[in-house]
């Protein structure tokens, strides 16, 4: 048995287990709803100014059990739930899966802007891939969460990505865990082919998707103007 001072983490006892682990992960269920929250938010917005909506999905996921154990004894770190929070930024995962390339950015300024959430983090492995052909933005970003015993900041990791590089790191991830993480060199090279195709796939679908944005632009540019109208009403504070 391993103890997070108090918290069980491997326990033949269930019932004492699920509740120590309902204990850690309630807060950041809620930090993955409140956040998801915000983005939906400013996801109808986007639909109703641009007649377009830049998301195509959002999941979200929070770290079994055993993966936590997993990350502090490769950290070598004692358990503690201090070590936990502070080491661990991925407990609450969230992946928000974009149309085009430049959907990616937008999030992440919207994200950035939001006036309530810290970002922690900045990981860009869209204009820059990782060796392995991975591509995806990274944030990890804090939000403060109101309890009744008062008010905690919980991290959350968002990856966002297109849908091809979703498609190709669920696949690549996939054949990971099947050779546990022993992949032959020709399967790793064929990955990365892959990867540079939905790369290309990406940069036309982006430019078609550029082209569609142009044409609304001069409509979107008299929608905005109305509403900003509408919004000074509510004492409207623009973004700095
Ligand atoms: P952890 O890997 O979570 O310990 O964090 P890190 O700081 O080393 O990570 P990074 O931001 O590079 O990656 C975090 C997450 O991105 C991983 O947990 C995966 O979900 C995803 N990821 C990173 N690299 C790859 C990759 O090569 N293939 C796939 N399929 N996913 C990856
Ligand atoms: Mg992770």
């Amino acid at each position: 048995m391993i103890i997070i001072e108090g918290l069980v983490v491997k326990n033949e006892d269930g019932l004492q287990e699920d509740l120590e682990y309902k204990r850690l992960t309630f807060v950041y269920t809620a930090a993955l709803q409140q956040l998801e929250g915000k983005i939906n938010t400013l996801s109808e917005e986007f639909k109703i100014l641009h007649k377009y909506n830049p998301i195509e999905h959002i999941s979200s996921r929070i770290k079994s059990k055993e993966s936590i154990t997993n990350k502090l004894i490769k950290k070598g770190l004692d358990f503690t739930y201090e070590n936990l929070i502070k080491t661990i930024n991925d407990i609450a995962g969230m992946r928000i899966i974009c149309s085009f390339i430049p959907d990616i950015y937008r999030m992440v300024e919207m994200i950035e802007n939001m006036p309530d959430v810290t970002v922690l983090k900045k990981k860009d492995y869209v204009t820059t891939p990782k060796s392995s052909g991975y591509s995806s933005y990274h944030l990890i970003v804090s939000l403060p969460i109101s309890l009744s015993v008062g008010v905690i900041d919980v991290k959350v990791e968002i990856q966002i990505r297109t849908m091809a590089m979703d498609f190709w790191a669920s696949l690549e991830h996939k054949i990971n865990y099947k050779y546990e993480k022993q992949v032959p060199k020709n399967v790793q090279k064929e990955l990365k082919e892959c990867a540079k195709m939905t790369q290309k796939l990406d940069k036309k679908m982006s430019n078609l998707g550029n082209t569609l944005m142009q044409e609304e632009k001069e409509l979107v540019k008299e929608i905005t103007a109305d509403y900003s109208t509408v919004y000074a009403g509510f004492m409207l504070t623009e973004n700095a």
